[in-house]
């Protein structure tokens, strides 16, 4: 009923390395030439961790949104945003906050998790609860389809879904639902109007998902309905409640096979990182330090490359021949370890010379990049005051729309 649509955010929390790159990054270039994509910049996630020192944040965030546009992300195809220009997502987050239970909340497992391993700061806080409540509201502001996340975030997915089904259950009733229902049903025509009764009957009583999906497709098709009753007869599928919320799906964004420059995970709290558009000299330079095999003391000392995070590196960027060339060149000592980082030098600074090159625009001039997050804020935020007069209609607030 809803079109399909993706919504993902990322923390300006600092500079953006490789890891997120192969990670996150990459994705979202893909995703954005296949649906409707909005990607924002979480300023407000990063106070509830970060509220003793905001002073990050600003740099982080504009260079967050280079980095985007750096790696491929297009402002013609996607809609890049703030997250705290859309001051919506504040207004849903608060009335969603009403009717939230509170053990969802402190049941998440980021909650306590978070709190241990960020044991320096004081997250017993109000805002830090609510993290993945705001979240919620990120999603659902957008009736969003698809939310590309890594594995950790699948509990905050799940909770969105719960809290939409909840909401569409607390507020969606209508009074004369089911008469309109019914009324909405004649409308379809007699044909499709028994298949739309049968495909109901069997999805509500035998819970077939597929005659759930074979109704959806044939509303999407009936062409005389209007919006209202469209809504109506989705939400009559399903039990007899509008859907003014939509539940969102993950979409797993697959961990980054890229390692850090000692083999552990890429992190800059590790020290361990390329960031995305790191100069070259420094490139050649972290790559040409990087620790190897210790028992290849000597360049005689035959090595072994599994021992080794440069080979973890030959595994992501180099072709089968220069690995065949690592493997039996380390193990017989007839290469050399800066021989044998070489090409994986070679290989980054060519990933990310289209990166230097399209930020270097961005960096001539800024206010380009203002314009792309005005722009995305402006379209980011006509969806999400269509979501919210709905809701507050819902919820009782209608005369708070104009
Ligand atoms: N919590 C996410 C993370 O840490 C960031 C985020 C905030 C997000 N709002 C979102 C991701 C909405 C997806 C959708 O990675
Ligand atoms: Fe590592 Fe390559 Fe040196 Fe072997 S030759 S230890 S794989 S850097």
């Amino acid at each position: 009923m809803y079109p399909d649509r993706v919504v993902s955010g990322m923390r300006p929390t600092g500079a953006m390395h490789l890891g997120h790159y192969h990670g996150a990054l990459k994705n979202w270039v893909k995703m954005q030439s296949e649906l409707p994509c909005l990607f924002f910049v979480a300023d407000w996630h990063a106070l509830t961790t970060h509220y003793d020192d905001p002073s990050i944040i600003e740099t982080s965030t504009w260079d967050m949104v280079v980095d985007w546009l750096a790696a491929g992300i297009d402002p013609a195809q996607a809609t890049l945003f703030i997250q705290s220009r859309v001051p919506e997502h504040a207004e849903l987050h608060l009335l969603l906050s009403m009717a939230t239970p509170l053990g969802w909340l402190e049941r998440v497992p980021t909650y306590k998790d978070q709190q241990e391993k960020l044991a320096d700061r004081d997250l017993a806080t109000y805002g830090f609860l609510g993290y993945p409540l705001l979240q919620a509201a990120d999603v659902l502001i957008y009736r969003a389809s698809l939310v590309p996340v890594g594995e950790d975030q699948i509990p905050h997915i799940e909770m969105m879904r719960e809290l939409a089904r909840r909401f569409n259950h607390l507020y969606g009733k209508e009074k004369g639902f089911e008469e309109k229902a019914q009324e909405a049903i004649k409308k379809l025509g007699s044909k499709r109007a028994r298949m739309y009764t049968e495909l109901r009957t069997e999805f509500q009583e035998q819970g077939k998902a597929d005659a759930l999906e074979q109704a959806k497709a044939m509303l999407d098709e009936a062409q005389n309905l209007s919006m209202i009753d469209r809504e109506r007869l989705f939400g009559y599928l399903e039990g007899s409640r509008k859907l003014i919320l939509v539940e969102p799906q993950v979409r797993l964004t697959e961990a980054s096979r890229l390692p850090g420059l000692d083999g552990q995970k890429m992190s800059k709290s590790y020290g361990n990182s390329i960031a995305l558009r790191e100069d070259k000299d420094t490139v050649t330079k972290k790559i040409r330090t990087m620790p190897t095999d210790p028992a290849r003391v000597r360049r005689t000392d035959p090595g072994e490359p599994e021992k080794c995070p440069v080979w973890r590196l030959h595994q992501v960027y180099s072709d089968d021949t220069t690995k065949e060339w690592v493997l039996k060149g380390c193990r017989s000592a007839g290469i050399g370890c800066l021989e044998c980082k070489q090409p994986v030098v070679d290989a980054v600074l060519k990933e990310q010379e289209p990166m230097r090159e399209r930020a270097q625009k961005y960096l001539d001039d800024p206010s380009l990049v203002r314009a792309i997050v005005a722009d995305g804020c402006d379209k980011a935020r006509k969806l999400a005051q269509e979501t919210m007069r709905d809701v507050r209609e819902a919820m009782g607030l209608g005369y708070t729309s104009v």
